[in-house]
């Protein structure tokens, strides 16, 4: 066990689609070959929790066994799941759908934003890195997850409509320094599901670096066949494994040396 507080970070993004999950999950495992981390599914899609774990029938295999629990009881550790000794997660499920109302009947927390902070707070000792992934919403779900990091990766998958919630993500979490996390930064723009080598991909990366000066990771994930399978064949005894996860290496080096 290291003493230093794990590096808190949330990979989001308002519009669906855009590779949340796919990274969050793929930057756990690589991350976990060199250290401790853990995953926190806190879209109640439960896709990191499918992808890493490889279980599909959440609401049977995680009955009351997820974050939605660790959360409303305080008590993270009973919830937590190990993979394998570098790699846990804390699952969800379609009830993560009822956080919302926990948060506005139930809490009493003066300040709603840090539920999952408050949540996470006796287990950041635990590991080196901590990786949030978020539904496509700016809801109290993803509220939580940015008030309870240190840095935001945010998503884009290239198109215009991401291009515009990019500007609403990053207004929430100037709300999130106002009100109670004013150490979160932004880790940096990540583009992913994109072929590089088209003329829409680099007029968008051209409007990314004027219009966000320096955010922009220079990795850019391409829209591969074999990234889409890990989904279905999952990290372990994948022989294409590092087709699909190769160039999220070179994003896990510069997200380290950004995260410092
Ligand atoms: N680099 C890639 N190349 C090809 N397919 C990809 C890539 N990254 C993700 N995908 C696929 O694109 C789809 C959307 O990815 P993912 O579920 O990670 O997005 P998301 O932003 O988490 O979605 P949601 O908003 O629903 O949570 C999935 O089918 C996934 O397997
Ligand atoms: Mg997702």
């Amino acid at each position: 066990m290291n003493n230093k507080k794990a590096k808190i970070i949330t990979f989001g993004i308002s519009k669906g689609g855009c590779s949340k999950t796919t990274s969050a999950g793929i930057t756990a495992y690589l991350l976990s070959q060199e250290a401790k981390v853990l995953a926190v599914d806190m879209d109640g899609q439960g896709n990191l929790t499918q992808f890493l774990t490889g279980v599909d029938e959440l609401c049977d295999v995680f009955e009351e066994r997820t974050i939605l629990e660790a959360i409303k009881e305080r008590n993270i550790e009973k919830y937590i799941v190990e993979i394998n000794e570098n790699l846990h997660i804390v699952p969800s499920n379609d009830y993560l759908a009822l956080f919302p109302r926990y948060v506005y009947t139930k809490a009493t927390d003066e300040n709603k934003n840090l539920i999952l902070s408050d949540t996470l707070s006796p287990i950041v000792n635990q590991y080196d890195y901590i990786i949030i992934d978020t539904p496509p919403a700016l809801s109290e779900q993803t509220i939580n997850s940015i008030s309870a990091s240190d840095y935001a990766v945010i998503m884009n998958d290239g198109s215009k409509f991401c291009y515009d919630a990019i500007h609403k993500f990053l207004e929430i979490c100037v709300a999130t320094r106002e009100n109670g996390n004013p150490d979160l930064q932004i880790a940096g723009v990540l583009f992913s599901i994109v072929d590089p080598r088209t003329v829409d991909t680099k007029a968008m990366i051209q409007l990314i670096d004027e219009e966000y000066d320096g955010y922009r990771f220079d990795t850019v994930i391409q829209r591969r066949a074999a990234t889409k399978r890990l989904a279905v064949n999952g990290f372990f005894d994948n022989s294409e494994l590092e087709k699909g996860i190769g160039e999220y290496r070179v994003f896990v080096k510069e997200l380290k040396e950004r995260v410092q």
